[in-house]
C-alpha cells in the first residue's frame, strides 16, 4: 500500500476539537501518515514512523483538511463579461434576468455547447479550485432547463470532476429560473421540472436545489419541487433570501433541508428555523460582493447556533470567483465572520452541506484529503494569517484520497 508522510508541520488544523487545541483541533509540530486513501496516523513529528513512498516537509506551513467548496455552478458555457460592465454602469441583476439576460444568457450558450465542451470548461475551472486546496466540490446544474439539458450538465460535472481529480457532490437545479420559452406558463415549467427533468436527473444527482427569489420561483413552487426531489431520494438545498426576503429558508428548514444558501435577507424566524432543523447556512461572499448586497446577519446566525459554511458560488454572473481563499477573506472582512468560523466554513461545515461528515476533518481512519499551505512571507503559521491576506499565501501540496494532485 502506498504511504505518504507529511512531517514537521508547524500547525495542523484537524478541525476535530477532540484531537487538538480549541475549536479547530490544532496541533503544533505535527506529522500525518497516509496509507492508501486513508489517514493512518497523526501525532508529533518526533514520534512519526520514518520511511514512506512520499515524504514531504511541512516546515513553516499550516496543514488542514482538503477544502470543501459546497456551492458552485462550475459547469457553463458562454461569457457574461458584457453584463459585468453593464452592471458596473448601474444596471440591476434582476432586471437583466427579467429582460432575458443573466442566467438566461448562460442558458442559451450552455444549451449550444456539447457535453465534451462543457467537460473541458468545467475541468479547467475545477482544476483552479483544486490548485487552491479544494479536494471536494459541489456542482449544480441549472443552465440547461430542459430534461436532456439538465442531465447533460450533471454528466459533464461528473466527467469534469474526474478529470480534475476532485470528489464531487452533484445538485439538480432545474428550478434555477423559468426559461424564456415557458415564461407564458410557469406552472407548466414547474410541472416539467417535477415530472420530466427530475426522473431523468435524479440518478445523476445527490441533492436538489431551487432558486426562490424575485425573478425566479415562489416559496410554494420551491416547496413542491423540493418535496418531489426528496421523493426521488435527493437531499434538499435552497438558494434563499438573496435578492428578496421570501421565507424560503424557513420553508426549506421545515423540509429538513441540508443547507440554505445566500441568506443576505433572512429574518429572525428564518434563523430560528435553520437552527432548529440543523440546516447549514451557506455564506457566499463572492455573490454578495459582486451584487453589492448587504451582509447576511452573521452574528444572529452564529448566536442561534446555525453551522455556517463558506463557498465560492463559482458562476459566470454573480460570483466569477474560483478561489476559496478570496471568499474566506471576504467572509471575514465583509461579513465579520471570525477566522475560526471561516476555516470551519471551508471544511467541516462545507462537508455537512454536502452530507459528507467524513470530509472536512483530519482524523485517523478518515479520507486522506489534505491541503498544505505556506503562510505569507515573514508570517508565522497561524489560522489568522491564512484568512487575513489575499495573494500572499501559497498552496504547497494537495492530496485527495492519499494521491498528490
Ligand atoms: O448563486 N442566484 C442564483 N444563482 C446564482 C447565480 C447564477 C448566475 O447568475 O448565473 C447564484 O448567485
Ligand atoms: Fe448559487
Amino acid at each position: 500500500m502506498r504511504c505518504t508522510l507529511v512531517h514537521d508541520i508547524d500547525l495542523l488544523l484537524t478541525m476535530d476539537p477532540e484531537a487538538g487545541e480549541g475549536r479547530l483541533g490544532a496541533l503544533r509540530d505535527a506529522a500525518i501518515r497516509f496509507e492508501g486513501d486513508r489517514v493512518a496516523w497523526i501525532g508529533p513529528t518526533a514520534a512519526a514512523e520514518r520511511g514512506a513512498d512520499e515524504v514531504v516537509s511541512g516546515r513553516g506551513c499550516v496543514a488542514l483538511p482538503g477544502l470543501v467548496d459546497c456551492h458552485t455552478h462550475a459547469v457553463w458555457a458562454g461569457s457574461r463579461a458584457d453584463e459585468f460592465e453593464r452592471r458596473l454602469a448601474g444596471e440591476d441583476y434582476t432586471a437583466i434576468l427579467k429582460a432575458g439576460g443573466g442566467i438566461l444568457s448562460t442558458v442559451r450558450a450552455t444549451r449550444a455547447a456539447s457535453e465534451d465542451e462543457l467537460v473541458a470548461l468545467g475541468a479547467a475551472r475545477l482544476s483552479r479550485l483544486a490548485a487552491r486546496g479544494v479536494t471536494a466540490v459541489e456542482v449544480k446544474s441549472g443552465y440547461g432547463l430542459t430534461p436532456q439539458g439538465e442531465r447533460k450538465l450533471l454528466v459533464a460535472a461528473r466527467r469534469a470532476a474526474e478529470a480534475a481529480g476532485l470528489r464531487l457532490s452533484r445538485t439538480f437545479l432545474g428550478a434555477h429560473t423559468v426559461p424564456a420559452e415557458w415564461r407564458h406558463d410557469r406552472a407548466a415549467y414547474v410541472a416539467q421540472v417535477i415530472e420530466e427533468q427530475l426522473p431523468l436527473c435524479a440518478p445523476e444527482a445527490d441533492a436538489i436545489d431551487v432558486y426562490v427569489d424575485d425573478g425566479a420561483f415562489t416559496v410554494a413552487e420551491g416547496e413542491a419541487i423540493l418535496r418531489a426531489g426528496q421523493r426521488h431520494g435527493l437531499a434538499a438545498r435552497i438558494h434563499a433570501e438573496q435578492v428578496a426576503a421570501t421565507g424560503a429558508a424557513r420553508m426549506a428548514a421545515g423540509l429538513g433541508a441540508r443547507s440554505a444558501d445566500h441568506l443576505e435577507r433572512i429574518d429572525p424566524a428564518g434563523i430560528d428555523a435553520l437552527a432548529a432543523a440543523g440546516t447549514v447556512g451557506v455564506l457566499l461572499p463572492g455573490a454578495m460582493t459582486y451584487l453589492r448586497d448587504p451582509a447576511p446577519p452573521v452574528g444572529a446566525l452564529r448566536e442561534a447556533g446555525v453551522r455556517l459554511a463558506v463557498a465560492t458560488d463559482l458562476n459566470p454572473g454573480t460570483s466569477p470567483v474560483a478561489d476559496p481563499w478570496v471568499c474566506a477573506t471576504l467572509a471575514a472582512v465583509s461579513m465579520r465572520l471570525p477566522v475560526e468560523d471561516v476555516l470551519l466554513g471551508l471544511t467541516r461545515h462545507g462537508a455537512a452541506a454536502i452530507g459528507r461528515d467524513d470530509l472536512g476533518v483530519v482524523q485517523v481512519g478518515g479520507p486522506a484529503d489534505l491541503a498544505l499551505v505556506a503562510p505569507p512571507p515573514g508570517e508565522p503559521a497561524s489560522a489568522a494569517a491564512l484568512v487575513q491576506t489575499v495573494g500572499l499565501t501559497a498552496v504547497r501540496g494537495v492530496w485527495v484520497g492519499g494521491a498528490r494532485r
